[in-house]
């Protein structure tokens, strides 16, 4: 399974926001991009792959692509899921989370508890990082992103903590959609040598 996790900064954390205004809407824009990139082709669902979205630190949407059913690549319809999914945010209790439409989940943590849930080795995206290319690709690897903005002074202490790996897909500061996107033709390569 690759995961991403997507720190939305500014993200709302409840449901009532305007579909007409994503970027207004905390630039939810962004993080619904970040979900369609992670989980769409041009055809299909990439169904070993899964988004967790965390909310200012709150709430964390999770999208998971072997369950999901009708997603779209247009950033509207996928804002009306995240929107769906904060609606039922008071189905997620303790560590319980709401599973609010098939492949979509809420939960009440933020970005360490979401890390907490996870195994296997955890790789922040970071322009600064080491070259992508002298890491090993992880199977089964969770990638950690910012959205529009950097991470703040404490993700940054846990993310020292947590990640094994920081690495830059290159001298490019790309959108984070876009660095899920290579980091998904990084691992479809094995390492950019098998096409
Ligand atoms: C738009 S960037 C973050 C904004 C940027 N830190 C700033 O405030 O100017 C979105 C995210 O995509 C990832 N990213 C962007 N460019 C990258 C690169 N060249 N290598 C690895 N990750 C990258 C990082 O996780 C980054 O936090």
């Amino acid at each position: 399974v690759r995961r991403f996790v997507v720190v939305g900064h500014e993200a709302p954390l409840d449901p009532g926001f305007s579909l007409d205004d994503l970027p207004g809407a905390g630039r939810l824009d962004v993080l619904c991009r970040c979900v369609t990139s992670g989980l769409l082709t041009s055809h299909g669902v990439r169904a070993d792959a899964t988004v967790s979205l965390v909310l200012g630190d709150e709430y964390t949407v999770r999208f998971e692509g072997g369950e999901i059913r009708r997603l779209n690549p247009d950033e509207r319809s996928t804002g009306a899921r995240i929107r769906d999914a904060l609606a039922a945010r008071d189905g997620a209790i303790g560590t319980m989370e709401a599973n609010p439409s098939p492949g979509v989940y809420v939960g009440r943590r933020g970005l360490g508890a979401t890390l907490d849930r996870l195994d296997g080795v955890v790789v922040e995206l970071h322009e600064d990082g080491d070259p992508v290319v002298e890491v090993d690709p992880p199977e089964g690897a969770t990638f950690v992103l910012s959205d529009h903005r950097e991470f703040t002074a404490e993700e940054v202490d846990l993310l020292a903590e947590r990640a094994d790996e920081r690495a830059t897909l290159g001298p490019e500061r790309l959108h984070a959609d876009q660095a899920i996107t290579v980091a998904h033709n990084w691992l479809d390569t094995e390492g950019f040598t098998r096409y």
